[in-house]
């Protein structure tokens, strides 16, 4: 196998990355009360130290009272929370690495199964998590306006901390998300619509501002997704022109790389053309993408929860699509969280130590 286009460098404004491998973002829910725990470290510098070109982060929540459903999902804000953050940077650029925090905010959230609950109730557009039911509040306009100030604040510590970029999550159905469906976005005001591009005010207010805190030199990534965990095969923008107006808009606002989360990279996005999310995302904007999904793995991240396992399978149809410049990044979330070592393996062609996935590697942050 001739994985050479997986290893060709690749710049752009901070980032300076010796691959095009990138590690998915993966909440682990390993740091007790928001901070993250010197193993936290350890893990990501593993990672680094396994050749992998950019790592994002997990998930981790904006100075909001309830924009997270988890008392151990690391917090992007606070003194000690921080203290741990530069820590894990520390780390990876030690290890020659180069990282990103993923910076969320939740949305409305079913509650969390370990009881665990915010000290005032989940926020979001319209107060819906899904078609017709809900768990939270209806965000005001000074809801709104201090949520995109958290954003920014956040934006402003990763670049303090020494962060080569960040990654806004904008997929998945959390807050960001949760703005752009119809089906989560009920609001009359000029954060509603009708219309997609309408529904995407909140988003290109984020990014501006997220823009303004970080200056013009600085990697500004968002994760989109269109489908909802409540629909798989749901479409946020239903056709390519849909996509070109819901895109453009983001891009303009400050985004230099669209982060297009499938569950399946090689599923076509529209009839009529084997292009996925990335590539259609690259084509419509001109900007650099990142294709994700059952990457070297035969099953998909969804059914792993359920307690599905995979195994290895083959890169031939990603480098097809990656010579043909469908995108530019290739990001790999289960086979880096079962081995920091899965890069350094796939660049010596060592394929028969690949490991697969089962369910027991969610439940430990593996170090060897
Ligand atoms: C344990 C786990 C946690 C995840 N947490 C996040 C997250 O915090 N943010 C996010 O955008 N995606 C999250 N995802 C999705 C992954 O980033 C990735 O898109 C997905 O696993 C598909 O990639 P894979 O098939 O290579 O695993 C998570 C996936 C897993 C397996």
């Amino acid at each position: 196998m001739n994985t050479d286009s997986l290893f060709k460098p690749f710049s752009l404004k901070s980032l300076q990355l010796k691959n095009r491998i990138v590690m998915a973002p993966m909440t682990r829910s390993f740091s007790p009360n928001g901070i993250p725990t010197d193993q936290v470290a350890a893990y990501y510098r593993k990672r680094a130290e396994g050749e992998v070109g950019l790592i994002l982060s997990e998930g981790t929540v904006i100075d909001r009272v309830s924009s997270s459903n988890d008392a151990n999902i690391p917090h992007f804000y606070g003194e000690t929370a921080l203290n741990g953050w530069q820590k894990v940077i520390e780390n990876v650029h030690q290890a020659g690495g180069q990282m990103g925090p993923q910076i969320w905010h939740m949305g409305i959230m079913d509650n969390h199964h370990s009881g665990w609950l915010p000290s005032q109730p989940f926020e979001g557009p319209s107060g819906l998590n899904r078609p017709g039911s809900g768990n939270g509040s209806t965000m005001t306009d000074s809801d709104i306006a201090d949520t995109i100030a958290a954003f920014g604040k956040a934006a402003a510590d990763a670049k303090r901390l020494g962060f080569d970029c960040l990654e806004l999550h904008g997929a998945h159905n959390y807050l960001i998300d949760q703005f752009f469906w119809e089906a989560t976005n009920q609001r009359t005001d000029i954060f509603g619509g009708k219309t997609l591009v309408e529904r995407s005010r909140f988003a290109v207010e984020v990014i501006k501002e997220v823009r303004k805190q970080v200056g013009d030199d600085f990697a500004v990534i968002i994760r989109l997704s269109q489908w909802k965990p409540v629909d798989y095969n749901y479409k946020l923008a239903k056709t390519p022109k849909e996509m070109e107006t819901w895109l453009n808009p983001l891009a303009d606002a400050g985004v230099d790389i669209f982060h297009c989360s499938q569950r399946r990279f090689w599923e076509p996005e529209f009839e009529g053309s084997d292009l996925n999310f990335a590539g259609w995302a690259k084509k419509l904007t001109g900007k650099s993408t990142i294709t994700v999904g059952s990457v070297g793995l035969t099953g998909e991240f969804l059914a792993a929860f359920g307690g599905e396992s995979s195994e290895p399978s083959s890169l031939d149809e990603l480098l097809r699509r990656m010579d043909r410049g469908d995108f530019d990044l290739v990001a790999v979330g289960r086979p880096l969280l079962a081995d920091p070592e899965w890069v350094t393996k796939i660049r010596q062609n060592r394929t028969d130590e690949l490991k697969g996935f089962t369910k027991e590697a969610l439940t430990e942050l593996i170090l060897a």
